[in-house]
C-alpha cells in the first residue's frame, strides 16, 4: 500500500492510472476507521481495481472547535486496517496542504442542505461540499462511496455530482451497526458505558416506526409521534430532530406515499448522535 500526503503527488498517481485501462474508487473518511468505514472499502474493491482511502479531518466542516480538537486521531491503526483490507493508496494530506490562507472558493449545496443537520450545523455541509470536491479532483475516481448512515450528506453530494456534471458514479453503503443496533460512529467512543446503552434507543425508535408502516400507517405525525415516545423512554437524551422528509428533497411531508426519510438526531451527554432509515411502501 503507497501511503501519500502530498495532494500534488495524488493527482500525479491519479493522472498516471488514468492512462491505463484500470478504475479507481475513492472512499473519503476522516479517519478513526470502524467496521462502518471497513465495509465502504469492501465495497469500493468490488467495484474498481485499484481502491484509494482518504483519511482528513476536515476543519471546516466542524462548527464547534472543540469537536474538531477532539475528533479521534488514530493514523496507525488505520493504516494498518487499510493494509489489511488490499486498499492500494491512503491519502492522508496534512491541513495545510489542502487549504490556502487565502482560499475564497466554496463549494455551496443550498437546497437539501438546509434542514435537518444543516440547521443545526450552519456551513457544516458546505464544508463537507467543498472538501470533497477537492478530494475527487485530486483522485479522480470512477466511483466514490458514502455510507448511508449519513443520509443527508449522502443525498448532498449526489446532488453536487450531479448539479456541477463530475464525472463519477456515487456508489451507496448500508449503515453498518452494532450487535445492539446503534449505528457505528467514530463519536460513540465519547460516550460513557450508561451513555452507551442509553444511545439504543435511537434504533429502536426507527424500528417502532418502521413497525408501524409494515402495519399500514402513512401519516409522518403520527410515525414521527412514535420515535418521540420511544425517545422519551431515555429522559437523558435530548431531541435535536425526528422528521419524516420526501426521500429526494429532503422536505417534510404530512403522509409517504411512496418512499420517505426518516431522520433522528440527538445529543446523549453533549455528543451527538444521528441515524435514519428509509421508509418505502411496496
Ligand atoms: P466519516 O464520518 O469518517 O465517514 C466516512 C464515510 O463513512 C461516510 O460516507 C459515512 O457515511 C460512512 N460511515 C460512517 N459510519 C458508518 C456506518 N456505521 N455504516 C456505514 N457507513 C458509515 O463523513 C465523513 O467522514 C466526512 O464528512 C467526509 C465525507 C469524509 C468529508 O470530510
Amino acid at each position: 500500500m503507497e501511503f501519500i500526503d502530498d495532494p500534488e503527488v495524488m493527482a500525479d498517481w491519479a493522472k498516471e492510472r488514468r492512462r491505463g485501462v484500470g478504475s479507481v474508487a475513492l472512499v473519503p473518511t476522516m479517519g478513526a476507521l470502524h467496521d462502518g468505514h471497513l465495509a465502504l472499502i469492501k465495497l469500493a474493491r468490488m467495484h474498481a481495481d485499484e481502491v484509494v482511502v482518504s483519511l482528513f479531518v476536515n476543519p471546516t466542516q466542524f462548527g464547534e472547535a472543540t469537536d474538531f480538537t477532539h475528533y479521534p486521531r488514530r493514523l496507525e491503526q488505520d493504516l494498518m486496517q487499510c493494509q489489511a483490507l488490499g486498499v492500494d493508496v491512503l491519502f492522508a494530506p496534512s491541513a495545510d496542504r489542502v487549504y490556502r490562507e487565502d482560499r475564497s472558493t466554496w463549494v455551496d449545496e443550498e437546497q437539501l442542505s438546509r434542514g435537518l443537520c444543516g440547521e443545526a450545523r450552519p456551513g457544516h455541509f458546505r464544508g463537507v461540499c467543498t472538501i470533497v470536491l477537492k478530494l475527487l479532483n485530486w483522485v479522480q475516481p470512477d466511483v466514490a462511496v458514502f455510507g448511508e448512515k449519513d443520509g443527508q450528506q449522502l443525498r448532498i453530494i449526489e446532488r453536487m455530482v450531479r448539479d456541477l456534471n463530475i464525472p463519477v458514479e456515487i456508489l451507496r453503503a448500508e449503515t453498518v451497526r452494532e450487535l445492539d443496533g446503534l449505528a457505528m460512529s467514530s463519536r460513540n467512543e465519547r460516550l460513557s458505558e450508561e451513555a452507551r446503552l442509553d444511545a439504543v434507543v435511537i434504533y429502536e425508535s426507527i424500528l417502532a416506526a418502521k413497525e408501524r408502516v409494515e402495519q399500514g400507517e402513512r401519516s409522518a405525525e403520527v410515525l414521527i409521534q412514535v420515535v418521540l415516545d420511544r425517545l422519551a423512554c431515555v429522559p437523558r437524551i435530548v431531541i435535536d430532530y425526528a422528521v419524516v422528509v420526501d426521500d429526494v428533497t429532503l422536505k417534510p411531508i404530512d403522509w409517504i406515499h411512496s418512499t420517505a426519510l426518516l431522520a433522528i438526531a440527538v445529543k446523549v451527554e453533549s455528543v451527538r448522535l444521528i441515524d435514519n432509515a428509509v421508509l418505502r411502501i411496496d
